[in-house]
């Protein structure tokens, strides 16, 4: 359902520091399925969903959803289709704004913008049981600046705001890295009874080997722009994983130095 072909990504182009990214690089995303996305820093993995989400412009080559070439759509439009959260608990949210008025921000997205037609009951509903589907309480705090929230509540609630539309395509880079590993855990799993519940395909960024393998249906590992392992994530263990990771990469990382 996602289809990227041919894709060219040159960074300084003709520049004496141009660094080529991505040559002819090919990949098919099948719908309703979670893949994610491992490989070492700097190997490609957020360069290639920001082509997909369109804060990066590709050279050349096509990326299409559902058939539509999004590639030819400007990031605004293409917010339309893709959700997408970052690994900064501050990025996704509004932190001046409360929960409750970041929910309506995000439920009204690509509409004609007025507040007080966003803070109707019916909304206000809607999104209070899409808070408790998430089950944090959230939908108790609804009044809360986001500001005061932990960076744990904060991703939760920018997750849900990148999907309360039932994005065609969610796109999650590193979104719980920057929490500690019980709540990276808790985020893990509510992301994945969601993206479960609502049936939204997912692409999912991740430097934790054991997260890929539990929560995802699929496993591709880049290393300088190239796809380097694409399998299902039931048809590898994670020793054999890790070994690939160290023998693949590390091992070309070090006889690089
Ligand atoms: N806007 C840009 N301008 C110039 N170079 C860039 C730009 N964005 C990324 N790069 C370079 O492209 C390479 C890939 O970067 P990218 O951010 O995609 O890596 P990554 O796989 O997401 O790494 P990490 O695991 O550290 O997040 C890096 O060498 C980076 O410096
Ligand atoms: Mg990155």
């Amino acid at each position: 359902m996602l289809k990227i072909e041919n894709i060219n990504k040159t960074f300084y182009s003709g520049m004496p520091e141009e660094h080529k990214l991505f040559n002819n690089f090919n990949l098919t995303i099948q719908e309703n399925k979670c893949t994610a996305i491992l490989g070492p820093n700097g190997c490609g993995k957020s360069t290639l969903i920001n082509m997909i989400s369109g804060s990066l412009p590709l050279d050349n080559g096509s990326i299409s959803l559902k058939g539509t070439k999004i590639s030819d759509l400007v990031e605004e439009k293409r917010s339309n289709y893709i959700g997408k959260v970052n690994q900064d608990p501050s990025k996704g949210v509004s932190l001046s704004l409360n929960i409750l008025e970041n929910m309506s921000i995000s439920l009204k997205k690509g509409e004609k913008f007025s507040f007080s037609r966003l803070l109707k009951k019916k909304n206000k509903e809607f999104i209070v049981s899409k808070l408790k589907e998430l089950d944090l309480g959230l939908e108790n705090k609804l009044n809360t600046q986001v500001r005061f929230l932990s960076g744990g509540q904060r991703q939760a609630l920018s997750l849900l705001m990148a999907t309360i539309k039932r994005p065609e395509l969610l796109l999650l880079d590193e979104h719980t890295a920057a929490l500690d590993p019980k709540t990276s855990k808790l985020i893990m799993e509510k992301t994945i009874d969601l993206i479960k519940r609502e049936k939204i395909t997912t692409i999912m960024i991740t430097h934790n080997l054991r997260h890929a393998l539990e929560y995802s249906d699929r496993i591709i590992m880049l290393n300088k722009g190239e796809i380097i392992l694409d399998i299902d994530s039931t048809a590898i263990t994670e020793d054999e994983l890790n070994s690939f990771y160290n023998n693949r990469i590390l091992t070309n990382i070090s006889a690089a130095s």
